[in-house]
């Protein structure tokens, strides 16, 4: 395989490296038969690989199943899931699978939202990383090392055991794995004080498709620009992640206030959008918009429900309301105090009381669901807000949610080619539309109902790109073809999620994976192109690059 060019005028010279081919539908046995030639140990790779004949294939399979609209009968499944639990029993998985033309995928934390860890539509092996989950938390440094295969969970809980004034600013559900969140950006309610969990990477670890480890010194700036926000699964295999930690104050202070329609809810909302991203950075105030029966007499209405985390007491947070956003009414009763480790089981939903919880890699309530994305750069009218409010009084909607997420603070400092993910200043807030079923057969009618949403939003919401978000992974917004993708394809899904840092993504991409090798339905494109003809695969520079 050749190794990397250094040119960063890869748009105009391109070293054409022979048209090569590689076959394409070997069968796994070869791949199992070279895994196990290169691997010194063959007592600890057959503990660590799984076909369809173990009896434990499935339920590891299913382990990290975070979406069950990829959990059915009919998902393609894997032919071989390798769980290792040493960094050296990767690089033989990726020599191997490139010498059978089989594709990988990745798995951290399985939270991907369209299930592309662990399917695929043409043959593959999962590297599962389920067992890479050690973190080492240096309270003096405020640094911690983080292995790909932990979760935000066990993050937290590992900081907190050594520090209340430590945290992280990543997401907030437990279970949501290192490896793809931070690759993709990463938030949680710290996003208005820290930016984002990719804004506080400091070093990698990372396997590149030669199968060298790689950190921050001899990956050099460009890779470690990529992985921080552009998806890691383009340009090789994370293992793990050096964090570095911010100050949180020894005691938060929390609220949630819910008002339905008949409480005012459309008035409030519709300030909120006004104050929420120039709230004083400390005071995070997102929105909740369900559908929910009215208490007085189970009629439905629509209620918003405002959840806030205030990094300090409530002493200084009720002055701030008073002053910013009266119209919510919070009153002092309103409020708990707590450590920020506490509200991270708050904001989540679980009980404030044993932390244990966080180290639970079992996601309580996985169910089928859609979600999309959205930017908002102006305030949605009244008449706009209760449009919303009208989709949501369909059937479908039962179990569907927005969220708003304030943006401002830390948010509008950092510019937008820092690190790939690009929105940042001039967006007021982000919107999460959800929608949740149970009947298999039923998919069809909610991702309608989803699309119908955003498409009635079009005219609300950020436009050229209208921008989404790779951690809430959308295929509608575009895809790749399967092998031949070119600049201009992928542009179309790629500038939405990057804007403009979607061209050095491709320039990354060239130069440190030019065939293409880790690639999926939305994987940044080398600027080549592959196709295969009689069983074989070609890589060829591509033309309209
Ligand atoms: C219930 C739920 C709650 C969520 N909450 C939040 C939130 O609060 N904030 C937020 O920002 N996002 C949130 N997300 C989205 C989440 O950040 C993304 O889905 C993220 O990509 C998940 O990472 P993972 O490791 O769990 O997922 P995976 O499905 O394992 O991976 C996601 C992608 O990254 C790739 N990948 C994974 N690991 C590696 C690796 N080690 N090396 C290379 N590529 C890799 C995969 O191949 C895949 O393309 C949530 C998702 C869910 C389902
Ligand atoms: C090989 O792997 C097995 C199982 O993981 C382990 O017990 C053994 O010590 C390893 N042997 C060597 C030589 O590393
Ligand atoms: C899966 O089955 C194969 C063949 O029987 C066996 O060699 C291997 O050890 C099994 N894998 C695990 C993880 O037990
Ligand atoms: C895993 O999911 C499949 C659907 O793909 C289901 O049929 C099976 O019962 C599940 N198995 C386990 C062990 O969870
Ligand atoms: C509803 O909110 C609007 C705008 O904030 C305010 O002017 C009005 O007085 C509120 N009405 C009630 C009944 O609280
Ligand atoms: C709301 O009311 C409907 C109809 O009475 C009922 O089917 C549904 O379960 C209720 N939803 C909730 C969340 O209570
Ligand atoms: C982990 O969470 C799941 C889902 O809520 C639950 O079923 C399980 O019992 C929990 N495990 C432990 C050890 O608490
Ligand atoms: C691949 O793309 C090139 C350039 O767009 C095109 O000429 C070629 O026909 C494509 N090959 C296949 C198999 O689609």
């Amino acid at each position: 395989m050749k190794t990397t060019s250094n040119s960063s005028l890869l748009f105009t010279v391109l070293v054409i490296f022979s048209c090569s081919w590689a076959v394409s539908s070997h069968e796994h046995d070869d791949f199992l038969q070279c895994l196990s030639l290169q691997s010194n140990n063959h007592s600890s790779i057959s503990n660590i690989v799984y076909t369809p004949k173990n009896s434990s294939y499935l339920s590891i399979l299913n382990f990290s199943i975070q979406n069950l609209r990829f959990e059915s009968v009919t998902t393609p499944k894997p032919l071989v899931i390798i769980t290792p639990v040493h960094e050296s029993q990767i690089q033989p998985v990726i020599y191997c699978a490139k010498e059978n033309g089989m594709q990988i995928r990745v798995r951290s934390g399985g939270h991907d939202y369209e299930g592309l860890s662990y399917t695929s539509q043409v043959p593959f092996v999962i590297i599962d990383l389920v067992n890479l989950r050690e973190i080492n938390v240096e309270v003096e440094k405020k640094t911690a090392w983080i292995q790909a295969g932990a979760r935000l969970g066990e993050l937290y809980y590992r900081i907190a055991e050594k520090s209340r004034t430590l945290g992280f600013p990543g997401g907030v559900c437990p279970t949501v794995g290192a490896g793809g969140h931070i690759s993709g950006g990463g938030y949680g309610t710290l996003i208005r004080k820290y930016g984002l969990a990719a804004d506080h990477v400091i070093d990698a670890r990372i396997i590149d498709v030669n199968g060298r480890i790689l950190d921050r010194i001899s990956m050099g700036e460009d890779l470690f620009w990529a992985i921080r926000g552009g998806g890691a699964a383009s340009f090789g295999v994370i293992l793990a992640w050096k964090l570095e930690l911010v100050d949180v104050p020894e005691k938060v202070t929390v609220f949630t206030i819910a008002k339905t329609l008949e409480q005012n809810a459309t008035n409030i909302v519709h300030r909120w959008q006004y104050v929420a991203h120039k709230l004083d950075e400390d005071l995070a105030v997102r929105v909740f918009i369900r559908r929910v029966n009215s208490t007085q007499d189970g009629k439905r209405t629509i209620q918003a429900s405002f959840q806030s985390l205030f990094l300090g007491g409530v002493d200084r947070l009720l002055p701030l309301m008073q002053q910013s956003f009266p119209e919510l009414g919070l009153q002092r009763e309103d409020c708990t105090e707590m450590s920020w480790i506490e509200s991270a089981l708050y904001i989540y939903g679980l009980p404030v009381g044993s932390l244990e919880v966080l180290l639970n890699r079992t996601q309580a309530n996985v169910r089928h669901f859609k979600a999309k994305v959205d930017y908002v750069q102006k305030p949605i009218s009244k008449n706009g807000l209760e449009g919303i409010w009208k989709r949501f009084f369909k059937e479908e909607a039962e179990e569907a949610e927005m969220l708003f997420v304030p943006y401002g603070g830390r948010m509008d400092e950092v510019s937008e080619s820092t690190i790939p993910f690009p929105h940042r200043a001039g967006n007021l807030y982000q919107i999460h539309y959800m929608v949740n079923w149970d009947e298999e057969e039923a998919s069809e009618r909610y991702i309608n109902w989803i699309r119908r949403l955003y498409s009635y939003m079009a005219s609300y919401v950020s436009k050229s790109p209208r921008a989404a978000y790779i951690n809430y992974r959308d295929l509608d917004i575009g895809v790749n073809n399967k092998g031949n993708t070119s600049y201009t394809q992928a542009s179309i899904w790629g500038r939405k999620y990057f804007k403009n840092n979607f061209k050095r993504l491709v320039q990354v991409k060239t130069m440190v994976d030019p065939t293409n090798f880790f690639r999926n339905e939305q994987s940044i494109p080398s600027i080549y192109s592959r196709w295969t003809k009689n069983g074989k695969e070609y890589a060829c520079p591509n033309v309209d690059a």
